[in-house]
């Protein structure tokens, strides 16, 4: 069964972890994950962006693969499937679908715009036994054609928008979609920080996972982050064992190019990528 991911990220803020959003793609991607938050004892989320979506043929056939896996590969651990950087409509739809969290992304929007939709989501959200994360401030970078400035938050907004009654918040302090520059001037503590400070027990979502080396996630955690997106690094972690699996010339000895052999190492190493992550974030052992 999914589940809301309130009670989780409630726990992980209380004990001081973050709860892992990998996002998935298909069929391998959902597995792996599945797989390894249950050998890990794990809460996981699973994140889809609206582009993923619509590439697994929309938010039903997402709903019925996931509910349908986590039942028959025997998940005991809790999983939310959670709507990533939804539109008003998106968010609408995956209600519908039979998601069990979503995502509002209104940050493009004016804050009097954000606010009201985020606030009519709030309702038919907590009606539904559904959680909802707000973003306030910008993600920089872009993921599935969703783009961000990757402007700070302002704590004020956040604490506004916290107000409302949302599960969680994902608040901009100098994080990006993808791989971070050469020059990028890291996490913005500071910002962080005056955000938890305003926000007391709402659990902070840290988006753009990816890249962010180990102390500044730590770090991050401490300042009352409780969930952490990850999505490039899963992706390029299947690329390249499956590029190697192709220059080794192992798709063309024997049956090597059955599709259950040629996507394995990729699938193998989606695992080993959210067993670090896991880990990392400290929820190994918590479900
Ligand atoms: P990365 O692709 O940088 O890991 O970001 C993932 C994310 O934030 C999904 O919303």
């Amino acid at each position: 069964m999914l589940v809301s991911a309130e009670e989780m990220l409630k726990k992980a803020k209380a004990g001081h972890y973050a709860v892992g959003q990998f996002n998935i793609n298909n069929l391998e991607w959902t597995k792996s994950i599945l797989l390894t938050a249950q050998e890990m004892k794990s809460p996981v989320i699973l994140g889809v962006s609206e582009g993923a979506g619509k590439y697994m043929c929309g938010f039903k056939t997402v709903a019925a693969m996931v509910s349908a896996m986590v039942d028959s590969l025997g998940i005991t651990v809790p999983v939310a499937l959670h709507l990533d950087h939804g539109t008003y409509e998106g968010a609408k739809a995956c209600i519908e679908a039979g998601f069990s969290s979503i995502m509002f992304d209104g940050s493009s929007l004016p804050i009097e715009e954000n606010v009201e939709k985020t606030k009519e989501l709030v309702a038919t959200c907590k009606e539904k036994g559904l959680s909802l994360e707000a973003e306030v401030g910008s993600i920089g970078g872009e993921e599935d054609g969703v783009i961000g400035a990757g402007e700070c938050a302002d704590p004020d907004e956040c604490e506004r928008v916290a107000n409302l009654g949302v599960t969680m918040l994902a608040a901009g302090i100098g994080n990006i979609h993808g791989a971070y520059p050469d020059n990028w001037a890291g996490l913005s503590f500071e910002t962080l920080d005056a955000i938890q400070q305003k926000t007391g027990d709402m659990p902070l979502v840290l988006h753009g996972g990816t890249g962010i080396p180990d102390d500044m996630i730590k770090k991050a955690i401490d300042l009352g982050v409780s969930k952490i997106n990850v999505n490039t690094e899963c992706q390029w972690a299947f690329q390249k064992a499956t590029r190697e699996y192709i220059l080794a010339g192992k798709d063309l000895e024997g049956k090597g190019f059955d599709p259950r052999k040629l996507l394995a190492p990729g699938a193998e190493a989606i695992k080993d990528t959210v067993r670090e992550k896991i880990k990392l974030f400290g929820s190994d052992g918590k479900a």
